[in-house]
C-alpha cells in the first residue's frame, strides 16, 4: 500500500551525508527539507521533497497530516549486551569510592559477576526482562536494536542466549529491527585455564552449530589484556568468514593493542569503544568501510576519558555512536541522551551527531538500504514531536518520540 505522510515541519533526509558515505560531514550534510512531504510503499521511499511540489500522480492518496512534527531516518542502537540477568549496582559504588576496573574484576565483579546471576535466569525470565528493555529502548525513537550475547559463558548458556536473541528478532518484527551478534568471547570463566581453551571448547564449537542455523548475523570479541588476543580473533573471524557471517569488534579500550588494524584487516563491520586507537588505526579505518563506533555513555559511566572523536572525524572515518548498554560499564539505555551529552565534548557537528545514529549506526551493522530519507531506501523514520531538529538535541531527557514507520 502506498502512503502519503505531508507537511512536517522538518524533513531531515541526511541524503548528502549518504552520497557522502558518512565521512567528512558539515552541517549542511543534514539536507533538511523544510515542509516537507514523502511517498513511500512497504519496501521503499518513491518520492520526498518540499510538500509544494508534491507530485499530482500521488494526489489521491488520503494523507497523514504531521504539521509541527520532525521526521528522522530511523535511529539506530549498534551496540548493546542487554540479555543478562542481575545488576552491578555496587560496582558503580564500589568505582565512586576509588576502585579501578580492574580491580572490580579481581574482586570477582565485572563481567564474570553477571554470568553468574544470568546463569540464575531461566530462558523465559531472560526473554522477558529483554522484552522490557526492547520496548524502553523503542519508547526513544530506536528502530533497530544489536543485541549481543555474552554473559553466558557456557555452551549451553550460550547457546540459549543467541537463540533468545532469534525469539526476540522475530517477537519484534515489523516493530523493532533486531541484529543478532554472537559474543560468547566476552570473557574467559574460571573453569578454563586460557582464553584458547574457552576458545576450543566453546566458542568455536558453538559457533559451528549455530552458523548453519542462520540466525547469526556477526560475531564480536573483547580482544584485550586477560581477555581475548589477536590469535583468538583470528580464529574467531576465519571461521565466521567460512560461515558467511559478519565481524564486529570491541577494540582498543584499554590501550591500543592495534584492535582498529586488526578489525579493518578482516573487513569488519565495526570497530567499537577505540578509547585509546592511535594514527595507524584511524587511517586504516578512514581506508576501509568498518565503521568506528563510539560509545561515550560507556566512558561516562566509567569516569575515564572520552574517545577522540575528532581525530576519526577529521580523517574521514565513518563514525557512529551506541549506548553498549550493559549491567557493568553503562548502565544506560538512552542513545539520543547520550549523544546529545556527548556531540558538544567530542566537538560533533549537528550532521555528524545524527548521522552517528542513524546512518553511519545502521552501516555499523551492514544495514546500506536504510539511514537517510532518499529515494529507493527504506521506509524506516522516526517521527519526533517538535518544530525543528534543533529541539530534539537540545531538550536533554525529554522525550519528544511520537512514533516510527518501519
Ligand atoms: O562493552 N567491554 C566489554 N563488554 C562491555 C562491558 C560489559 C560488562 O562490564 O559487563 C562493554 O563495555
Ligand atoms: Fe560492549
Amino acid at each position: 500500500m502506498i502512503k502519503a505522510y505531508r507537511n512536517f515541519s522538518q524533513i531531515v533526509t541526511l541524503s548528502n551525508a549518504h552520497k557522502k558515505d558518512g565521512r567528512r560531514l558539515l552541517s549542511e550534510d543534514l539536507s533538511i527539507i523544510e515542509n516537507g512531504s514523502v511517498v513511500f510503499d512497504g519496501k521503499e521511499i518513491l518520492w520526498v521533497g518540499k510538500d509544494s511540489d508534491f507530485p499530482s500522480e500521488y494526489q489521491n492518496i488520503l494523507p497523514s497530516e504531521f504539521d509541527n512534527k520532525i521526521l528522522v531516518p530511523e535511529l539506530v542502537d549498534s551496540h548493546t549486551h542487554l540479555v543478562f540477568g542481575g545488576d552491578r549496582s555496587s560496582e558503580y559504588s564500589m568505582r565512586l569510592n576509588g576502585a579501578t576496573y580492574e580491580e572490580i574484576r579481581k574482586s570477582g565483579g565485572g563481567i564474570v559477576s553477571t554470568m553468574k546471576s544470568t546463569r540464575d535466569f531461566s530462558k523465559e525470565d531472560l526473554l522477558e526482562i529483554s522484552c522490557e528493555r526492547i520496548e524502553q529502548i523503542y519508547s526513544y525513537g530506536v528502530g533497530t536494536i544489536e543485541i549481543k550475547s555474552g554473559y553466558g559463558l557456557s555452551f549451553e548458556k550460550e547457546k540459549e542466549i543467541s537463540l533468545i536473541i532469534n525469539e526476540l528478532k522475530k517477537k519484534f518484527e515489523g516493530k523493532v529491527q533486531i541484529f543478532n551478534t554472537y559474543m560468547a568471547a566476552h570473557a574467559v570463566p574460571a573453569d578454563f585455564a586460557s582464553s584458547h581453551e574457552y576458545m576450543e571448547k566453546v566458542v568455536l564449537p558453538l559457533l559451528s552449530e549455530l552458523g548453519p542455523l542462520k540466525i547469526i548475523d556477526a560475531v564480536d570479541i573483547f580482544h584485550e589484556n586477560k581477555y581475548f588476543d589477536r590469535s583468538d580473533c583470528e580464529a574467531l573471524f576465519e571461521k565466521a568468514k567460512n560461515l558467511g557471517i559478519k565481524i564486529k569488534m570491541h577494540a582498543d579500550e584499554f590501550n591500543d593493542n592495534k584492535g582498529a588494524v586488526l578489525a579493518t584487516k578482516h573487513q569488519a563491520l565495526s570497530c567499537d569503544h577505540l578509547l585509546n586507537t592511535e594514527v595507524d588505526g584511524i587511517k586504516a579505518l578512514a581506508h576501509s568501510d568498518t565503521v568506528a563506533t563510539l560509545l561515550p555513555g560507556t566512558g561516562f559511566f566509567l569516569g575515564v576519558p572520552q574517545a577522540n572523536a575528532r581525530a576519526f572525524l577529521d580523517a574521514g572515518v565513518k563514525v557512529a555512536i551506541a549506548s553498549d548498554y550493559n549491567p557493568g560499564s553503562c548502565h544506560f539505555d538512552n542513545l539520543l541522551l547520550i549523544a546529545s551529552i556527548a556531540a558538544p565534548q567530542y566537538k560533533m557537528n549537528l550532521c555528524e551527531l545524527w548521522a552517528a545514529i542513524t546512518l553511519n549506526a545502521a552501516h555499523a551493522l551492514g544495514l546500506k538500504d536504510q539511514g537517510a530519507i532518499v529515494k529507493g531506501l527504506k521506509p524506516r523514520f522516526s517521527i519526533f514531536e517538535a518544530d525543528c531538529l534543533d529541539k530534539i538535541t537540545y531538550h536533554w531527557g525529554k522525550n519528544l518520540y511520537l512514533a516510527g514507520e518501519r
